[in-house]
C-alpha cells in the first residue's frame, strides 16, 4: 500500500447505516500516510458524529457549501484532491453525481474535481437493483469512475442480499490501485495499440452461430492497461465490456464492434497498419459454415448437414505483413501440451510474443476474472506469470514488452 501515502484524499460519507465503517476507512487511510479530508452529508451525521472524523482525519469535517473561511470550498476541495472517495455512497449521491446535480458540498465537490473518483455504493438490495440506480452506475462507469462493491451479505434490519458496503480493507486497496495507475509512468504515451477481444460468431442461419466461451475480459484488460499507460487504443471486439462494475474503465478507447472472423480480420488489418503494438487476445473461430442459410433452418426439415470451411488466420496474416518495428502479441489457448503448442504458434504465426494459457485449468482463461499465463518471446525466453487478475496479467505482459522495446531502442 504505497500509492495513497502523501495523497490528498477527500473522504465523502453519505447517509447510510454503513457510514460507521467510514471511520475505519479513514483510520486505514491515515495509517497508510494519506492526507484525509472528510466531507459529510447531513444524512451521514445521523449515523456517525462529526467529532469522530474530526479526531481521526487530517483536517476537520466539512459539510457546507457556504464556508466562512473559503467562499468556494467545493472547488478548493475538488481541485486539490488526488482522489475523491465516497464510502458509503447512497442512491441519492450516486444519482446526483450521475445527473450532474450539486445539492450539497459532497456532490458539488464530485462535479468540481478532475481527480479520480471511487464510489462505494451501500444500500438495500431493492434500491441497488432498481433500474434507475443501475443506469446511474453504468453512466458513472462509462465516465471512468471506479465503483467498488457492493457485496452481498447481511443488511440493515436483518435482510440478506446485495448492497453491503465493501470491506474497509478492500476499499482502501481500491483507492491505492486507482492512485497507482494514475500516478504511473506513462510509458506507452504516443504509441498506437490495437487489441482484439472476445470470441467470433460464425453464422449458421440468421439466429444461430458457431461461437466459443471467450468473454473478452482479458482483451479489455489489455486495452485498459495500455490506455492507462498513455497509449491510443483501439479495441476490435465481439462483446461489450464484460464483468461486474467493480473495475476501472479507462475512457478514450476506440471500440470497433465486429461479429465474424472475417469482419475482425478486415478491421484488424486496417487498424494494424498504423499500430505500434497489436495484441490478438480474441478467440477467433477456426471454422465457419460455408453457406449460412438466409432464413432460419426449421427443425421439421431434419438435422442439417453444415459444411465448414477455415476462417482467415488473422494473427498469421499480421505476422506475414508486419511493418518494421511493430510488436505483435498472440495468444495460445491450450488444453494440453501448452508449452509445445504455444512455441509452434509463436514461430508458425510470426508473432513476437505468445501469451499461453491452459484454458482447462481452474480459474484460468475463458470467462474467469483471473488468469495464469506463460509468455514466450521469439528469442526463446519464457516468462511465467502466476495466477492474478486479468488486469495484472496485462500489466505484467506489457511490462515485459515495453522493457524489451526500451532495451532494443537503447542498443540502436
Ligand atoms: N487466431 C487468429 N485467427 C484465427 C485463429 C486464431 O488470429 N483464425 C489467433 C488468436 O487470436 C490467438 C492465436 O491466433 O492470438 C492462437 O489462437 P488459438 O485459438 O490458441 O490457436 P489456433 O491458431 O486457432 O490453433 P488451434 O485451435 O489448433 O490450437
Amino acid at each position: 500500500m504505497t500509492s495513497v501515502a502523501g495523497k490528498r484524499i477527500v473522504l465523502g460519507v453519505s447517509g447510510g447505516i454503513a457510514a460507521y465503517k467510514a471511520v475505519e476507512i479513514c483510520r486505514r487511510l491515515m495509517d497508510s500516510g494519506a492526507h484525509v479530508i472528510p466531507v459529510l452529508t447531513k444524512g451521514a451525521t445521523r449515523f456517525v458524529g462529526r467529532a469522530t472524523f474530526d479526531a481521526l482525519a487530517s483536517e476537520p469535517v466539512q459539510m457546507s457549501l457556504f464556508d466562512e473561511d473559503d467562499p468556494i470550498p467545493h472547488t478548493t476541495l475538488g481541485q486539490t484532491a488526488d482522489c475523491v472517495l465516497v464510502a458509503p455512497a447512497t442512491a441519492r449521491v450516486i444519482g446526483a453525481y450521475a445527473a450532474g446535480i450539486s445539492s450539497d458540498l459532497l456532490t458539488a465537490t464530485l462535479i468540481a474535481t478532475r481527480a479520480p473518483v471511487v464510489i462505494c455504493p451501500a444500500m438495500h438490495t431493492e434500491m441497488w437493483e432498481h433500474p434507475a440506480v443501475a443506469d446511474n452506475i453504468a453512466t458513472l462507469v462509462k465516465r471512468g469512475v471506479s465503483i467498488v462493491g457492493p457485496e452481498s451479505g447481511r443488511l440493515a434490519g436483518g435482510d440478506e442480499g446485495a448492497g453491503r458496503l465493501s470491506s474497509p480493507a478492500d476499499i482502501v486497496a481500491a483507492v491505492d490501485r486507482v492512485l497507482d495507475s494514475t500516478g504511473r509512468r506513462l510509458d506507452m504515451a504516443g504509441l498506437s495499440v490495437v487489441v482484439t477481444a472476445g470470441g467470433t460468431r460464425e453464422p449458421i442461419d440468421p439466429v444461430r452461430y458457431i461461437g466459443n466461451r471467450s468473454s473478452g475480459k482479458q482483451g479489455y484488460a489489455f486495452a485498459e492497461e495500455a490506455a492507462a499507460r498513455g497509449a491510443k487504443v483501439t479495441i476490435i471486439t465481439t462483446v461489450d465490456r464484460p464483468g461486474p462494475l467493480g473495475t476501472t474503465v479507462v475512457s478514450g478507447i476506440t471500440v470497433v464492434r465486429v461479429n465474424t472472423a472475417e469482419e475482425m480480420a478486415a478491421a484488424t488489418a486496417e487498424a494494424a497498419k498504423e499500430a505500434d503494438v497489436v495484441i490478438m487476445a480474441a478467440a477467433v473461430a477456426d471454422f465457419r459454415p460455408v453457406d449460412p442459410a438466409g432464413v432460419k433452418i426449421k427443425k421439421r426439415d431434419g438435422v442439417p448437414a453444415i459444411q465448414l470451411e477455415p476462417t482467415p488466420d488473422i494473427l498469421a496474416g499480421l505476422g506475414a505483413s508486419k511493418p518494421e518495428g511493430q510488436i505483435l502479441v498472440g495468444f495460445a489457448a491450450e488444453t494440453c501440451e501448452v508449452a509445445d503448442n504455444a512455441a509452434a504458434k509463436l514461430s508458425g504465426k510470426g508473432a513476437d510474443y505468445i501469451v499461453a494459457n491452459d484454458v482447462a485449468a481452474e480459474n484460468v482463461g475463458f470467462a474467469y476474472d483471473t488468469n495464469e499465463v506463460t509468455v514466450l518471446a521469439s528469442d526463446g525466453r519464457v516468462r511465467p506469470v502466476g495466477m492474478r487478475s486479468k488486469r495484472q496479467v496485462a500489466q505484467a505482459v506489457l511490462d515485459l514488452v515495453m522493457g524489451d522495446r526500451d532495451a532494443s531502442e537503447e542498443n540502436q
